[in-house]
Parts: structure tokens; sequence; C-alpha cells
């Protein structure tokens, strides 16, 4: 005899519980429509997750405005500029001064910590650990959410799912392929990510062009820094002896002025392969795409969990509209609202992205204009300012305005 589920019965049933799913969560509480959160990984794997870092002004003011601001503002680090650095030499820009906005360093896992805690103050509605996670009839009015978990069967009704199980999740895969349309560049390297407890040897942010190839220096706190460095895109980690990350990025980051890194202890070192990718439409009946389920871009203009919270709040947004007034224009607007940013985070990711890696199959020709684009950019204030407006962030575009 087969087992009959567990059934439940939630407005919105959101599939995945990173900072998009978290968040949108989070925002239908506030709105007071319930939801609840299906998550593959164990809360605690969530909370040391070490991914992304920089948050635009905007994403800090969301959460800060949404009551998650407490520990960013005590432990977060806010930087108003950030360097890019070539030909030995460091260049500012200063974002404040360009665009009168700064940036937020703090990590996601830090941001997912705040989101996981605020929502189990609401009950159980994020279930964590859970198997054999799968949608069904997306395309009629009552889709649902079926898992498994300690043996048992679940099955969620719901008005809505939110599909936020990121670029493997299964909620794209659910949609047939003939309603997709996907846009893909991989890009022939990756980047080999280090936290290392060493105090950062800058109060901010630096993106080096080299002829190894690209170095980030980045931090996490005044005790630890987050580094990356430009390597294979099929690269082991295990290739990587503290040693040899030391050395390379002692040389990418090496200027005229002296400056040098102080090796100390690698705490964690992965290497994540870099693409842009688009999936048109985000929506496919009662299922919504938000964040790296819909879209993914290379890491260099900091934008991935930017992205993803700046879908959720069109979303978050849309919903209300639909469970206030049966609006369904505003579910239908979500997807074109949100892919309009997208396409411009995609621009500005793909341009950080080419302007700062080594291509191996560049010309000199291609190397002098890399050079080139460098020295613009830091020396006019007009390049600088495009550089600075789309890193602190664009404004947002809720699909509702001329
Ligand atoms: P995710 O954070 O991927 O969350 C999706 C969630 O869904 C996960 O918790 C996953 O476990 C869960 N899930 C997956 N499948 C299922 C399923 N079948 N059922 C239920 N749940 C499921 N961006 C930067 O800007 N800088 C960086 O340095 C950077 N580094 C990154 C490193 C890695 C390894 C990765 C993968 C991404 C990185 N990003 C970075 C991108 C950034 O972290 C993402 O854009 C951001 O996490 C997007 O949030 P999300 O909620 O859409 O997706
Ligand atoms: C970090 C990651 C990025 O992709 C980036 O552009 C800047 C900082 C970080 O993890 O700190």
């Amino acid at each position: 005899m087969t087992q009959q589920p567990h059934r439940e019965r939630v407005q919105v049933g959101i599939v995945g519980a990173g900072p998009a799913g978290l968040l949108l969560s989070h925002l239908l509480a506030l709105a007071g429509i319930e939801s609840i959160v299906v998550e593959t990984k164990s809360r605690a794997h969530l909370e040391q997750r070490i991914r992304a870092g920089v948050l635009e002004h905007e994403t800090a003011t969301v959460l800060r405005e949404t009551g998650l601001g407490a520990r960013m503002d005590g432990e977060g680090l806010a930087h108003d500029g950030l360097f890019l650095q070539f030909a030995g030499a460091a260049h500012r820009i200063d974002l404040k001064a360009l665009t009168g906005r700064n940036v937020m360093v703090y990590g996601q896992h830090e941001v997912v910590k705040d989101l996981i805690a605020a929502r189990l103050e609401d009950g159980e509605v994020i279930r964590f650990d859970c198997a054999d996670v799968a949608v069904r009839d997306i395309d009629t009015d009552h889709p649902a959410i079926h898992y498994s978990r300690d043996g048992a069967m679940h099955e969620i009704t719901c008005d809505f799912i939110a599909g936020c199980d990121g670029f493997h999740g299964i909620c794209r895969a659910s949609i047939p392929p003939e309603a997709l349309t996907l846009y893909e560049r991989v890009y022939p390297f990756g980047w080999l990510g280090v936290l290392a407890r060493i105090p950062p040897a800058s109060q901010e942010l630096i993106y080096a062009a080299h002829d190894d190839g690209f170095a980030l220096l980045s931090m996490r706190s005044p005790q630890i820094s987050r580094l990356y460095l430009q390597c294979p895109p099929d690269a082991d980690a295990a290739d990587w002896p503290d040693e040899r990350i030391w050395e390379a990025l002692d040389a990418r980051l090496a200027r005229s002025d002296g400056f040098r890194l102080t090796p100390g202890p690698i705490l964690q070192k992965s290497v994540t392969a870099m693409r842009s990718f688009v999936c048109e439409p985000m929506r496919f009946g009662r299922l919504l795409l938000a964040g790296d389920a819909a879209h993914i871009v290379p890491p260099t203009g900091a934008k991935g969990m930017n992205l993803a919270v700046g879908d959720v709040r069109v979303m978050a947004r849309a919903l209300e509209r639909y469970f206030a007034r049966g609006d369904e224009e505003a579910i239908a607007a979500y997807g074109p609202a949100c892919l309009r940013r997208i396409w411009r985070v995609q621009r500005f990711s793909w341009w950080m992205t080419q302007m700062l890696h080594r291509f191996e199959d560049d010309s000199p020709f291609d190397r002098r204009r890399q050079l080139a684009e460098l020295d613009y950019v830091v020396n006019s204030r007009a390049a600088a300012t495009t550089l600075a407006e789309n890193y602190a962030g664009l404004p947002m575009d809720w699909g509702d305005g001329p």
C-alpha cells in the first residue's frame, strides 16, 4: 500500500532557503502572506556556506527597513570606495563622492543567518533537510510542492510557487524546455576563493588586473580576509597548496609603492566556475523564478546576491497585489520588470569581467586595449561614475513606472 502524504496548504510555497527564498518569505510575512520554505540542506550548512560579500546600498537599506539591520550595522563594514589596480598602481573609485551611496561588506551567510532567525520566530516555516523535492501542477491554480523528510512524504498545495532553488535546482528544470529561452556565456576561467585569518591588507576592496590573471582582495571582518584568484575553470582546490596561493596573490597584488600581503592561515578554499546566464520568461503558470534559479552573473561585479534581493522585492509586491485584489497583471509584470534590471546588471558584470581578467586567446592588441580601458575608467570622472553607479546599485525597477 502506498503511503499517503502529509498534506498542508499555504498561500506561497518557496523552494530554496538561499537569500532569495528567505527574504521573499520575510517580505511576505510582513505583508501578512503565509509561506513555507522547503530546503534540501541543513540549517548549519546554509549558515556556514561562504559566498558573496558585497551588499548594494539598496540591499542594505531593505534589510535595515525590514528589521534585519542590527547585526549588519554592528558587524558589517561600510565602504565608500574601492580600488582598481593595474600596471603596479592602485586607483581609488570614490563611490560615495560619485554617487552619494556606499556599499556594505557583510557575508551572504551572515544575511542568511539573520533571515533564518527572523523567519523561525513565526514557527516551523522553513523545512530543512528535505529530499525528493518536486513541483507539480504548476500550470494549474493549485500547484504543489512534494518532498520527503525523515521517511515521511509531504505535499504543500499553494496559490503560487516561488522557485528560489539556485542554478542547479529543480524549479527551472520543471518548466517545459520549449517554453523557455536560455542565454548563456561560459567564461574560460574560474575563481579560487580563499578565506584567511589575516587582517585585511587594505581598508577597501582591491580589484587587480595582472598579466598572471585577476586577483581580488576583500574581507569579512577586521581579522578575516576574503581573497580570490583567477584560475582555470576546472581547477581543483587541492592543487593549490597554501604556499602556491600566497605566491600567486603576492605577485598579482604587488605594487610599485611596496604594498605586500602578509600570509597567514587559510581557513577554506574552493573553486567557482564563471558564467553569464539568463532564462526568459521568469514565470510559467503559477511558478515564478527568482535569483540564481533564473540568472547567473560572473562575480566580478559583486551582483549575484543583490540581483536575487531585487527579484524577490518585485515578486513580494506583485504577490501582495494579487492577494489584496486578485491583480493578475502584477504577476504578469513581475518577470519583465526584473529582466530589464537583470540585463543591465548582466552587461555590467560582463564588462567588469572582460576588463579585469586575462583571456588565454588575448592578442597584444587586446591587452593594450584592456589597459587603456582601465586607464580611462580611473581617469575620467564620467567613466568612473558609470562604474560607481552600477557597483553601488542601479535603482529598483518595479515595472509599474513610465
Ligand atoms: P542560492 O543561494 O543558490 O540558494 C538556493 C537554495 O536552494 C540553496 O540553499 C540550495 O541548497 C537550495 N536548493 C537547491 N536545490 C533544491 C531543491 N531541489 N529543493 C529545495 N532546495 C533546493 N556572488 C557574488 O556576488 N560574489 C561571490 O563571491 C559569489 N560566490 C559564489 C560562490 C558559489 C559556490 C556560488 C554557487 C555562488 C556564488 N555567488 C557569488 C553568487 C551568489 O552567492 C548567488 O547569486 C546567491 O546565492 C543567489 O541567491 P539565491 O537565493 O538565488 O540562490
Ligand atoms: C566579494 C565577492 C565578489 O564577487 C566581489 O566582486 C567582491 C567581494 C566577497 O566575497 O567579499
